[in-house]
């Protein structure tokens, strides 16, 4: 579809220039109102699509929070149907959490919940439901959360990129969110490729300033390999600063994943974003530069500005030698029996979840993965016996990666973890977090169809 069709049909394009965040952490104050709602859309113009949105808008407004101090969304649920709200990758207390039947109860139509933390990690993060979540994020509810740093970072430019896809019939209506074969292999791809709801949106900055790129994958199923045409330094993952950060040459982002980079603008130019598959490149977003306003003579101030450095964030560093190690096995079920409501095609440690959380009834909780003793220290040693990619997902906790498929890796602390066909990794963490934490598959007709789970820490 062209561009010029989509912009007559949008209404959205407003959206192109609002994500752009300059200056809006100073009206912010950390406190939202906040819907879910019914939300038309023009993605396509054969017709509108009965999307939902946080606000009724999508994207959804990008919330701002700032680590260390109280954040706080005040909720009304106007949909016709429960939903909860997770706050993925934020190391928050379970009440929290967002998960429904499990840290609270679902949030029924006309219902408010107040959610209420104080992030302890800085970084970009995202919000979506985790109820009915196949429906409810495919239909659009889904927003990027960004915690800006105790110390304000002096980037002079940041944009946000936020991935999802859509599956829609050419009338605009959806197309069947999955399909058994689509759940038993890489799950359903949407065919409509959208950033931000705009098909390959273009930006602008500022030559010779720092550029932060927040990239937030929040597709249900698509995995990007994120490339761009200059020289660009990968910061954070998953929201947590890397302590060496490296150049960028290409980065693979499943959905649920995040990947800051900084890029030290040229005077002029264009930023091109890019989704790699193999040799091929394809575009996602463009950030044409121009040049400094005011435009300094003096050689100094025409060069550009040095990149700001990230702090870590505070999570406690396990201890590989004092911790204890526990196997957690994928595996593809094999057993596709059309006629079952609940299929089990993914297995951990040889179990499929008994239903999705969502489904979940009250006092029928599963025994749960794997049990930690409160500031405990335990090593995942996962195994992904599968020929497909897994972005694997925990919740309350956030982890460091340290080993894949046997060779050490420069550690690094996220919330997601992709593991290729039949890869292995050690992962560890300290079970600082009381509480039952869910434990899944962030391809969510794999997490609908068996690979989650929960832990416990006591
Ligand atoms: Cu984005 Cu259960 O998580
Ligand atoms: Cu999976």
């Amino acid at each position: 579809m062209q561009r010029r069709h989509f912009i007559q049909h949008a209404g959205l394009l407003c959206a192109a220039s609002a994500i752009n965040l300059k200056g809006w952490s100073a009206q912010a104050n950390w406190s939202y109102q906040l819907t879910a709602q019914a939300a038309t859309l023009n993605l396509l113009p054969g017709g509108p699509t009965p999307a939902l949105g946080y606000n009724g808008q999508f994207p959804a407004p990008v919330l701002r929070a700032k680590q260390g101090k109280p954040f706080r969304v005040e909720f009304t649920n106007l949909l016709t149907e429960p939903t909860t709200i997770h706050w993925h990758g934020l190391r928050i207390p379970n009440a929290m959490d967002g998960v429904p039947h499990f840290t609270q109860p679902p949030i029924q139509p006309g219902q408010r919940f107040v959610y209420e933390f104080t992030p302890k990690d800085a970084g970009t993060f995202w919000y979506h439901p985790h109820t009915n979540s196949l429906e409810q994020l495919s239909r659009g509810l889904m927003g990027v959360l960004i915690v800006e740093e105790a110390r304000p970072l002096p980037f002079g430019e940041e944009i946000v990129l936020g991935l999802k896809d859509w599956l829609l019939n050419s009338d605009g209506s959806f197309a069947p969110f999955t399909s058994l074969r689509a759940a038993a292999r890489v799950g359903t791809l949407g065919n409509i490729t959208r950033v931000n709801g705009l098909e390959t949106p273009q930006y602008t900055a500022q030559g010779l300033e720092c550029l932060r790129l927040r990239i937030a994958n929040m597709d249900n199923t698509r995995i990007y390999d994120i490339g761009c045409n200059m020289p660009a330094q990968i910061i954070a993952l998953e929201g947590n600063p890397l302590k060496t950060p490296h150049p960028l040459e290409h980065h693979l982002l499943g959905p649920g994943m995040r990947v800051d980079l900084a890029i030290q603008l040229p005077r002029e130019g264009q930023l091109q974003v890019f989704d790699q598959k193999g040799k091929l490149s394809y575009p996602i977003a463009s950030v044409l530069i121009s040049p400094p306003a005011l435009d300094a003579k003096t050689p100094a101030a025409s060069k550009a500005k040095a990149l700001p450095k990230l702090a870590m964030n505070p999570i406690a560093r396990p201890n590989l030698k004092q911790a204890k190690t526990i196997p957690l096995l994928f595996e593809w079920a094999g057993e596709l029996s059309e006629s079952s409501a609940e299929p089990k095609l993914w297995l951990i440690n040889r179990e499929g979840w008994a239903g999705g959380c969502e489904d979940m009834m009250p006092g029928h909780l599963p025994t749960p993965l794997f049990t930690c003793k409160k500031n405990g220290h335990y090593i995942l040693d996962m195994h992904n016996a599968s020929p497909y990619p897994h972005p694997v997902h925990m919740h309350g906790h956030t982890f460091l990666v340290y080993e894949r498929d046997g060779v050490a890796v420069e550690p690094y602390f996220t919330d997601t973890i992709l593991l290729l066909k039949y890869e292995k990794a050690k992962v560890a963490f300290v079970a600082d977090n009381p509480g039952d934490w869910m434990f899944h598959c962030h391809i969510i007709e794999h997490m609908k169809t068996g690979f989650m789970g929960f832990f416990r820490v006591t």
